[in-house]
């Protein structure tokens, strides 16, 4: 069952796994330039993860999209700059949208109010979910900068990140029960049972 939950340290694997199944095409998409595996992998080994948030779409244990917040600007940072990517069979189906969504109730409640996706003019899906987010999306040279202007955290986003926090144990529990049936079906140990063996 697919569910939505914050990443940290510890799923740095699954998303240098998710980067590598990732196309040419999408990453030069993510990053707006060509990008190697390697320096993919530097990218991702040096995040901040006292500043910067991050949430993935996981399935099956494996992580298929994720939407990284950036704050940047000063010591106590009101802006920050989003960035997103899901893997080619989960598109169209509303994972994007929501990875945003998610990210920005997270971002709202750490007191950022500006937020900017900035991506290539031909990015279409990029641009309807700014769009779908109330962002004012503008052209710049090619490029297009949309922004989203975030309310200040109050009792109702706070419940919010509550309820996606609960959603996210459910998940979690549902997806690690999942998998291990269908180890035990195909006969196969669960990974946990491999690694106590
Ligand atoms: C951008 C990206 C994350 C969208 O992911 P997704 O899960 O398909 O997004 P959603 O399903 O929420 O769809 C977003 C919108 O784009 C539309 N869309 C999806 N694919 C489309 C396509 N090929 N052409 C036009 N519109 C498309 C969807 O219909 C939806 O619009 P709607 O809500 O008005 O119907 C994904 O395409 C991707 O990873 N691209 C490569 C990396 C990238 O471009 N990142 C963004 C720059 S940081």
């Amino acid at each position: 069952m697919p569910f939505i939950r914050k990443l940290g340290p510890t799923d740095l694997n699954r998303l240098k796994d998710h980067f590598a199944r990732l196309d040419y095409n999408d990453r030069y998409l993510r990053f707006g330039h060509q990008i190697s595996d390697s320096a993919v992998n530097d990218y991702l080994e040096r995040i901040d993860w006292t500043q910067a948030i991050v949430l993935g779409q996981l399935e099956n244990g494996v992580l298929r999209g994720a939407v990284e917040i950036v704050p940047f600007g000063s010591s106590v940072p009101e802006k920050a700059e989003l960035a997103l990517t899901v893997e080619k069979p989960w598109r169209g189906a509303g994972v994007g949208r929501e990875l945003c969504r998610n990210a920005l109730i997270l971002a709202c409640n750490r007191g950022i109010h500006d937020v900017m996706m900035i991506c290539l003019a031909e990015n279409v899906p990029m641009q309807r979910i700014a769009r779908k987010l109330n962002g004012r999306v503008m052209r710049l040279d090619g490029e297009i900068e949309s922004r989203v202007i975030l309310p200040r955290p109050g009792p109702w986003s706070l419940l919010q990140e509550g309820l996606m926090g609960s959603a996210a144990i459910v998940g979690e529990v549902a997806d690690q029960w999942a998998t291990r049936q269908v180890s035990n079906e195909c006969g196969a140990p669960a990974a946990d049972d491999r690694s106590a063996a």
